[in-house]
């Protein structure tokens, strides 16, 4: 694991983002995973620059979302498909038929589950997974427990996630529920980048970074990926 430690959220986002665009001029139909939440938006709004300026093309990049929630429409506001539409996916010119999401809304969620992970070994696995993480150190959704999931998988949300993403739900309460890629499917991408900001995932990072593996720490798994790199600011640094 390789940990990158810089004074500015611009400075994390500069060296994200170039990564993200060497890999799709290298190969203009890539795959690429994405999160949602605030750590990544910096970045987004780079590769956006970038299109702008006609310096990127992403019409011929596949994706894959990490997770959505349970009970929400696509193009419910508060859905990470809405966040993703608005953050990244319009403005920077992504095609929607090359967009995958976990459906919230799914009847059947086992079936859905397993239709994208098997989406995503039909289009050969994922080149670069870009990650953020949890103060308890779940990455997607996948939530401190007693075993390390391998699939995607509904998951009944942690308390301290909830009270993390109530910022994003103004006078409502986020769903428990969500369906979310599992740490195998996280794994299984060929390059993984975590960008992790501010005081509150020291520990999370610390416990990533120097505890053992364990689904107690579900980032921990990362230790045993060749090609990960972690993006922190001083204050996510702090414990390391
Ligand atoms: C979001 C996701 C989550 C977030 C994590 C950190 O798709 O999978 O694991 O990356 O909760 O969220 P922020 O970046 O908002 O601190």
């Amino acid at each position: 694991m390789r940990i990158v430690v810089s004074d500015t959220a611009l400075e994390i986002a500069r060296q994200v983002s170039a990564i993200l665009l060497a890999q799709v001029r290298k190969k203009p139909d890539s795959v690429l995973g994405f999160a949602t939440g605030s750590s990544p938006l910096e970045t987004y709004r780079l590769l956006i620059e970038a299109h702008r300026a006609g310096e990127a093309d992403f019409s011929r990049v596949t994706t894959f979302n990490l997770d959505e929630y349970c009970s929400l429409a696509q193009d419910d506001p508060h859905s990470y498909y809405a966040f993703m539409k608005t953050q990244l996916f319009d403005p920077a010119g992504f095609s929607y038929d090359r967009v995958h999401f976990l459906s919230g809304l799914a009847e059947d969620h086992e079936a859905t589950c397993r239709a994208y992970r098997a989406a995503i070994e039909a289009h050969g696995g994922i080149d670069i997974q870009l990650l953020g993480i949890g103060r308890n150190g779940h990455i997607g959704f996948n939530e401190p427990s007693d075993r390390f999931s391998d699939g995607p998988f509904m998951v009944q949300l942690a308390q301290s996630t909830l009270d993390a993403n109530a910022r994003f739900f103004e006078n409502a309460s986020p769903p428990r529920f969500a369906l979310t890629m599992g740490i195998g499917d996280i794994l299984a991408a060929k390059k993984i980048l975590l960008i992790a900001m501010g005081d509150s995932k020291a520990q999370a990072i610390r416990a990533m970074e120097h505890g053992g593996v364990t689904p107690h720490c579900p980032a921990s798994a990362l230790q045993t990926h060749p090609d990960v790199t972690v993006f922190l600011d001083r204050a996510a640094a702090r414990l390391l």
